[in-house]
């Protein structure tokens, strides 16, 4: 059994990937319609992985004897001045994310909860995984600047790196 505390944390942290493919969604329809085709494909497969992070939690919960709610979201943002506003604002929330996991494995240490300790090492590691991975393409679009014809490559490139984070 979980206690009520760390329950009330994974089920915070459901909504927050629940949030985060979502919000991955909607920039992926931003720059489906921008014609950055890679960039789309990548966040549409980035707000799947997502999805699949909820559902992991969901079936944690639902496995340690609670069950998950599944939770109502706000509408995400759906207009972007720019490729680099759509990654360094993805950037920003895999921060928050991070935090928030990290506050998570302090309280399952607290608690000496130790199997809900291991199961979110898992994603610790996606985390930093997916941090470097926004880091590096926020650095690549910065030495691109207003280069089109670089963007329009690099956008390419990026397509094949949907999933990389995983
Ligand atoms: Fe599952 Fe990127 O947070």
């Amino acid at each position: 059994m979980l206690s009520k505390n760390i329950e009330q944390l994974l089920q915070d942290q459901v909504k927050k990937e629940a949030s985060s493919s979502q919000t991955y969604l909607a920039m992926a329809c931003w720059a489906d319609t921008k014609g950055f085709e890679g960039a789309a494909n990548f966040l549409y497969s980035h707000s799947d992985e997502e999805r699949e992070h909820m559902l992991k939690l969901i079936k944690f919960l639902n496995e340690r004897g609670s069950q998950a709610t599944v939770p109502a979201l706000d509408a995400p943002k759906k207009d972007f001045s720019s490729l680099m506003e759509v990654f360094k604002s993805l950037l920003e929330h895999e921060i928050i994310v991070t935090a928030s996991i990290n506050s998570i494995i302090t309280a399952c240490l607290q608690e000496n909860d130790h199997l809900t300790n291991n199961f979110m090492q898992w994603y610790m590691t996606e985390q930093m995984e997916e941090e470097q991975l926004a880091q590096s393409i926020i650095g690549k679009l910065e030495m691109i600047g207003s280069d089109t014809s670089s963007l329009y490559l690099f956008d390419k490139e990026l397509a094949g790196l949907a999933g990389a984070g995983n």
